[in-house]
């Protein structure tokens, strides 16, 4: 019943978020799915029950638990759910946001208050900075260069060893590399390389290795 598994039994998900609320001065917020499976999709009903018990902000995923990560993310409902009278809290929309294109118009086409992104942050940061240079002057950011995106994996890593331990910390990081270091041409060997390497020197050495030779490629094109 932990996550998203609260969504089968929604008097205790209302019960649950009013004991959060009751127990601390912060502002609580809610994130969510459309409901668990394609019966019970009653997200406009729990957003009216949250909001009326206190929360400050709903951020909805236009899936089902069920669905998993199936099918496309529907924001129809996250529309309704917005687009309610009686909604009076702000409310984000989530799912398949990958580009500052899509953020723009699924903004527009549901006039949602915010829009959380998830899987199209991992290994590339830049996003939230792409979405909001779009959003401001109408143009596309040219990507990061190759020394940016070494030092944000550098950083990445170092993070992740700190929090998670060193051999976790490195397992971890190894989902992140391709995206970080996405669209170059001939980086399959050495991804293949990050991702057998369990030393945090040798990583750093390789990295290093990493930006020379992309340094130096784009030099001579
Ligand atoms: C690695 C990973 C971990 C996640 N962990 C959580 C979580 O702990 N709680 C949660 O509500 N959603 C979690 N999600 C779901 C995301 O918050 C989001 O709802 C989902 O990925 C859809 O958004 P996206 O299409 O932008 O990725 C996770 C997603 C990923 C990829």
């Amino acid at each position: 019943m932990a996550g998203a598994g609260i969504l089968q039994d929604i008097p205790k998900m209302i019960k649950l978020t009013e004991k959060v609320i009751k127990s601390t001065s912060l502002p609580v917020t809610v994130k969510t799915r459309l409901g668990w499976d394609e019966n019970t999709l009653n997200i406009e009903e729990v957003a009216e029950r949250l909001q009326d018990i206190g929360i400050k902000a709903l951020s909805i995923h236009g899936r089902t638990r069920k669905q998993m990560y199936k099918g496309e993310a529907d924001w129809t409902l996250i529309g309704k759910v917005k687009n309610n009278p009686r909604i009076h809290i702000p409310i984000f929309g989530n799912g398949d946001i990958d580009s500052p294109q899509k953020a723009l118009e699924y903004k527009n086409r549901y006039g949602v208050d915010g829009i959380m992104i998830g899987r199209a942050s991992i290994g590339y940061p830049w996003i939230f900075r792409d979405i909001k240079h779009f959003f401001n002057y109408g143009t596309i950011l040219e990507a990061p260069q190759i020394e940016e995106r070494v030092e944000v994996a550098r950083k990445h890593l170092m993070k992740s060893i700190e929090w998670k331990g060193e051999r976790i910390g490195i397992v971890e990081m190894r989902r992140h590399y391709t995206n970080y270091f996405r669209d170059l041409p001939g980086i399959k060997d050495f991804r293949a390389r990050l991702v057998s390497e369990m030393d945090p020197s040798n990583l750093h050495c390789l990295l290093d290795e990493i930006k020379e030779h992309y340094q130096e490629s784009s030099q001579l094109v």
